[in-house]
């Protein structure tokens, strides 16, 4: 394709068009010029192709429904993901699809936001390493992704409308740097910009979002799509850098966007750019075609299975409850157990082609019986179901709860109203627990839940939204035969209220205060020391790990150097097993606030019983940096750094620290409005401070003397460390400080800063 040639050729009217969908899924097609329509589909952990036999946009093929997000991000395995994508990149060339929509790579908030288990975590560095290697994985089949919902979209109350109200260290540190990584290195195809506005812009029109750091800052050279439906103001959000809209708006935008080139509120330089993004975009489809591609399910099942199984998370062990022992008399009980919860509702709902459950996959075990429990339909203790589960728990040796949220609790489009699991089966799991000691439960949620039973059940495994073949993964880590390996990308409070976005979650009405700042998720609980019930990074294995040797390249590096850090991990237990090693990085001393400590790097490992591995990072300028709005930029302040390995963010076993230093400079910019204290913080700043005492002849040292009392003297120091140069002036009788001598110390004092 001549996209050049094309261009000239194009009229208006083509242009418009090319830059919104012909359907709900296909880019528009032009004959004329032999430009081809494309598809893009559903969603990040399945395909979800509408049938060609249909109308309707929600119905589609037979898929693959894989681990959703929440699972996912639990492995902390890059490869994995990869791994994940490439079978999603397959199954779209084999049905003709050339942007799969996904990866989600939004922040999680709130554990109630009702869309969180297509979301990765809630650090950021996790999730933008996990998108990654998603993007990577589909992309290298010839298949384009489309990384979503940029940005902000951490709820969905309101949320076409509400505004993320969000101070700009907070945005870039936080919820930007989820999408920096993904873009600049995975190099997504398209990226989804979110329904939601930004400090009252809608993403969809926000040129700050999309051309000054999506394109201007970051580099990306893709296109640009809008969610479904998400724009508001078409040429503004043309001019903004949003290229496509999806899905069609039966012509309405298009002649809006006529409209605005013919009257020049548009220009056709900036119209040009957009649909020169969508050419790009076909073609990069036309060369990545492969029909020929085989998709074979079954093998795909399988391998559904065997991501989950490291996936799983094992949230308690006591008395080595798990692994189960395949000749105990063992109860499965809950509808779970026969009709899993695997997936989350809205637009990342797969059709399966197949479920396997737990029951399923125990097949021919004739000492596992089954009991329902409980119903999912609705809130509900049926009595007899429960009495059922209560008499099959009280004659075996183990029950096994298969428990969690039903879909109604959660799905795109609404947020949870709360953390809790539904009363009927909290009611079920402690009367199961009054006959039988030994209860394990098996959750499958796509969030954080509350767990009050925690105290009253030996075993806990979070299984989460486990893809379609769920079941299999459940029976190979309940018996033993897959190590539990999985640790948990998000915290779980022990309730809601603990929470840091509760006080401003889902917002008043249209506006969403992010009043907690960069303490989102552990860098809230930690800088409040608040315990939670479980923490980020927390895991269990069959096995155990000790560390040992953590070492670091260099005791002092300038911050565009690296540092290579290593730790060995030795599987100390009698199982072969997977560990999860995390590296936690944070400022001793900061003049600013930051958290306690920020995952900065991540490896797993697979230790034999017995051996001793390796686990080797590299830290960058961006691990030690915090973003800096007077230079609207990541500034790393000299001093010592606190590194840390840990087998979760509060099991830290080893620590150790560098110095890191940097050529960067905030600017110093002083003025009448300057406080004494701040004048004094430097020593230029010192020596004008210490010349107007000398001119005022008097020591404000000895003003509080001893028989003000301890608490006037503290005063008195404050008083003046907090004063304003001009309330300096206007504080003294001395004829020679006046205003206009003190502005002109002042500027004489930033002269000699700048040129320094
Ligand atoms: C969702 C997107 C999805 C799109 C197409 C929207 O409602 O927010 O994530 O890709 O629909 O189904």
């Amino acid at each position: 394709m001549n996209i050049d040639k094309i261009l000239k050729e194009l009229t208006l009217e083509e242009k418009a068009s090319l830059c919104s969908g012909s359907d709900f899924w296909h880019t528009e097609e032009i004959k004329r010029l032999d430009i081809p329509s494309i598809m893009v589909s559903d969603g990040p952990h399945g395909l979800r192709k509408m049938r060609d036999d249909t109308d309707n946009p929600n119905e589609a093929i037979k898929a693959v429904c894989f681990p959703c997000a929440c699972a996912l991000a639990c492995s902390f395995d890059r490869k994995l993901l990869t791994t994940l994508g490439k079978a999603l990149g397959e199954e779209c060339q084999a049905e003709d699809v050339s942007v799969i929509l996904g990866p989600g790579c939004n922040i999680k908030r709130s554990p109630l936001c009702g869309r969180n288990f297509e979301y990765f975590s809630e650090d950021p560095y996790l999730a933008s390493q996990l998108a990654t290697a998603h993007i990577k994985g589909v992309q290298s089949k010839g298949v384009g992704t489309s990384l979503k919902h940029f940005a902000m979209n951490n709820q969905e109350t309101r949320r076409m409308s509400y505004s993320a109200n969000v101070d700009e260290r907070t945005f870039h540190e936080i919820y930007l740097s989820a999408f920096e990584t993904p873009v600049k290195e995975a190099k997504p195809w398209t990226v989804m910009c979110s329904y939601n506005r930004i400090n009252g812009e809608y993403s969809s029109q926000n040129k700050l979002l999309l051309t000054d750091i999506l394109r201007n800052e970051w580099g990306y050279e893709g296109l640009v799509v809008s969610d479904w439906g998400a724009v508001d103001d078409r040429p503004l959000g043309i001019a903004a850098g949003l290229d496509l809209e999806m899905p069609t708006s039966n012509g309405k935008n298009d002649e809006l966007i006529i409209e605005a080139v013919n009257n020049g509120s548009l220009s056709m330089k900036d119209l040009d750019k957009a649909v020169r993004n969508v050419l790009t975009l076909i073609q990069k489809a036309e060369d990545g075609y492969a029909p020929a591609t085989k998709w074979d399910k079954e093998k795909q099942h399988e391998l559904a299975g065997k991501i989950e199984s490291e996936c799983a998370v094992l949230l308690k062990n006591d008395d080595k409850i798990l692994p189960l022992d395949k000749s105990a008399k063992i109860a499965f009980i809950g509808e779970f157990a026969d009709k899993p919860r695997y997936q989350g509702g809205g637009s990342s709902h797969i059709n399966s082609f197949k479920v396997t459950s737990a029951l399923e996959a125990v097949k021919g075990m004739d000492n596992i019986t089954y009991a329902q429990g409980f119903v999912t339909d609705r809130d509900e203790t049926v009595d007899e179901l429960l009495d059922e589960a209560v008499e099959l728990a009280k004659n075996s040796d183990v029950a096994v709860i298969f428990a969690g949220l039903p879909e109604s609790f959660e799905s795109e489009g609404f947020d949870r109203k709360h953390m809790r699991m539904p009363d009927c089966q909290l009611k079920l799991i402690d009367e199961v627990a009054k006959v039988n000691k030994n209860v394990v439960i098996v959750l499958h949620n796509g969030s954080a839940v509350e767990m009050p039973f925690a105290d009253k059940v030996n075993g806990i495994l979070e299984m989460y939204l486990g893809g379609q073949n769920i079941g299999t993964a459940e029976k190979a880590l309940l018996f033993g035969e897959a190590n539990p390996s999985g640790k948990l990308a998000e915290t779980f409070p022990e309730k809601l209220s603990h929470n840091p976005s509760y006080l401003n979650f889902p917002g008043n009405m249209d506006d969403v205060d992010y009043a907690e700042g960069i303490f989102v998720g552990y860098r809230y609980y930690d800088e409040k020391g608040i315990k939670p019930l479980f923490p980020f990074g927390h895991g269990l294995s069959y096995t155990t790990f000790e560390y040992s040797n953590l070492t670091v390249s260099e005791n002092e590096i300038k911050d565009d150097k690296t540092l290579t850090v290593m730790v060995d991990v030795t599987n100390t237990g009698d199982r072969d097993g997977m560990e999860i090693v995390q590296l936690y990085v944070s400022d001793k001393e900061s003049s600013v606030r930051r958290p306690v400590r920020e995952l900065k790097g991540f490896e797993k490992l697979f230790l034999k019983a017995g051996e001793t591995k390796k686990a080797v990072f590299h830290l960058d300028k961006r691990s030690f940096a915090y973003y800096e709005p007077d230079i609207h930029d990541w500034f790393v302040e000299y001093g010592e750094f606190i590194i840390e390995a840990g087998s979760s963010s509060r099991d830290i076993r080893l620590s150790t620290s560098v110095y890191v230093s940097s050529d960067t400079k905030l600017p110093v910019h002083f003025t009448l409005n300057t406080t004494c204290g701040e004048i004094n913080s430097i020593p230029e700043g010192r020596a004008m401070f210490e010349n107007i005492l000398s001119k005022i002849d008097c020591d404000f040292g000895d003003t509080a003397s001893d028989d003000l009392g301890a608490s006037a003297k503290e005063m008195m120091e404050a008083m003046i460390r907090d004063m304003p140069l001009r309330t300096l002036v206007t504080f003294t009788n001395v004829p020679d400080i006046t205003r206009a001598k003190m502005s002109e110390m002042v500027e004489n004092l930033n002269e000699m800063l700048a040129e320094k």
